[in-house]
């Protein structure tokens, strides 16, 4: 079984040993939006949505829990929830990754001498996405908080942490663990020792007593005691880093690129961390139990599919996210406009939290089947410009990029990726990596899977798309897009 916390929902997967998908149970979770830029969800609904989805996924096959191998986590990375331990109540919503509220800390932190310590440890830029700066800003809102902290009365986790807290009794007993893929989005982890850093931990004022213990992503933390008591808890993984796994990207110069509510392009770069020099992230790709950890470079988009649930939602030009395909179809090109949607500011490879979206290029000649284009190129010159950077940090040329993630099902959208890239894009018969690689993981934790060797043949493409568009039209409207994005630098003053 695996459960994917995710941005927008939680879904329970049960997959059997051929890594077919047996059965999926899914609850959304509301979105609270208190202010602009603010993001937050409630932590308590979250986990009483895992315990429904995890029962859920068995009562639909009439299964039932002392079936189930182990259960493998997958999470929203980033997102950071503070709770009292004895109560196992929240303190406060969990605060999500694309919340920008820490903007002013970040800068404050940004300008201290020692600033230069957080990206050399880490691998990360001193950026709001991250979890310190909010762990700092939860513990200076309450009053009292920081010092409860200190005495381990409050704790700090990462959605993961706060699932397998949960699972393994909450203040009965809970186990307090995070994995390291997780704990290296926190700012608080050595990249290479993957342990917390004192001198990090000082930087951000964050006491050790309030953080969970890191471990690797495949081995049994504990044993569930609630929603599918007896179960061993025995993977977890940041979802990107589970869809690595799933994709079976195991060998260095294997990439994988998820297109959920943002995009995610992760690049195995084997057993020692790549420093970028191109805005990408150096993060853990995985740790299978005591073997060697395997790094990745990760070029993280804010913003891809949402943009279509804004599209949808919020200008109403769509009723659901597919009609967009069918809505750019209606014209040949993007009419000249191209759309920047830096909600959060800009991610890879360009880290400026004070950029806001713009659309540009509005004549009166442009129709909603052209914005719909836009829409849907923003994802496609978004993924180009992380390609670039990794490959010039790489310096492998990517020739082959394995994607999956809803917006993949958007044939002109792959279509647009493998012309802008001017590489192939191969999707594969499942399409839920995320929940895949955590129940791999798991299973390989437990003994369901032998190895990776096993995992890799089932593997199986479903869909390939190959470049296809004149290159110098490519060349002229990347040129186009990359004056759109300079548009939206320092918007916010
Ligand atoms: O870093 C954020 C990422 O983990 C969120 O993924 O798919 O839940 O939007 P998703």
């Amino acid at each position: 079984m695996s459960i994917d916390q995710g941005t927008g929902s939680t879904r329970a997967i049960l997959f059997d040993q051929g890594g077919r998908l047996v059965s999926v149970a899914q609850r959304e979770h509301r979105q609270h939006y208190p202010k602009p830029g603010w993001v937050e969800h409630d932590a308590m609904e979250i986990w009483r949505n895992v315990e429904h989805v995890a029962r859920e996924s068995l009562h639909r096959v009439g299964a039932g829990a002392d079936q189930v191998a182990a259960i493998g986590i997958a999470n929203q990375r980033e997102t950071s929830v503070l709770w009292d331990r004895r109560t196992g109540m929240p303190i406060g919503r969990a605060v999500v990754w694309q919340d920008t509220r820490t903007d002013e800390l970040v800068a404050r932190f940004a300008e201290r001498p020692d600033a230069a310590l957080v990206p050399e440890r880490t691998g990360l830029p001193l950026a709001t996405y991250f979890s310190a700066p909010r762990i700092r800003w939860l513990l200076d809102r309450v009053p009292g908080l920081f010092e409860r902290a200190e005495r381990g009365d409050v704790l700090f986790g990462t959605m993961e942490s706060w699932v397998v807290w949960n699972l393994t009794g909450g203040p009965d007993g809970g186990v307090h663990v995070t994995d390291v893929t997780n704990a290296s989005r926190t700012l608080l982890m050595d990249l290479r020792t993957l342990r917390w850093d004192r001198e990090l931990l000082d930087f951000f004022g964050v006491p050790a007593a309030m953080l969970p213990e890191i471990r690797s992503c495949a081995e049994v933390y504990g044993t569930a005691s609630r929603a599918v008591p007896g179960v061993r808890i025995a993977a977890a993984l940041g979802d990107q880093q589970a869809a690595l796994f799933g994709q079976c990207c195991f060998s260095r110069g294997e990439a994988k690129c998820t297109y959920g509510t943002g995009g995610f392009l992760l690049l195995n770069t084997g057993e020692s961390p790549v420093r970028s020099s191109h805005g990408l992230l150096t993060t853990v790709g995985y740790r299978i139990g005591s073997q060697p950890a395997a790094y990745a470079l990760e070029g993280s988009i804010a913003v891809t599919g949402a943009l279509v649930q804004w599209f949808r939602d919020n200008l109403g030009l769509i009723s659901s996210a597919p009609e967009i395909e069918t809505l750019a179809r209606t014209v040949e090109d993007n009419g000249g406009c191209y759309i920047v949607p830096a909600f959060s500011g800009l991610y890879a490879p360009h880290w400026r939290s004070g950029a806001r979206g713009v659309i540009v290029g509005l004549t009166s000649y442009i129709t909603k089947g052209h914005l719909a284009r836009a829409v849907l190129e923003a994802t496609g010159w978004q993924t180009r410009e992380v390609v670039d950077a990794m490959n010039a940090d790489s310096g492998l040329e990517l020739n082959t990029l394995k994607v999956d993630g809803g917006m993949t099902a958007d044939n002109l959208l792959m279509q647009f990726v493998a012309d802008v890239l001017a590489a192939a894009v191969v999707r594969p018969m499942i399409a839920e990596t995320v929940s895949l690689g955590a129940a791999y993981a798991a299973g390989l934790a437990v003994g369901y899977w032998p190895d990776l060797e096993g995992l890799r043949r089932n593997w199986h493409r479903a869909a390939q798309w190959l470049p296809a568009m004149d290159p110098a039209r490519r060349e002229s409207e990347y040129a186009n897009w990359r004056r759109a994005v300079e548009r939206t630098f320092d918007w916010v003053q």
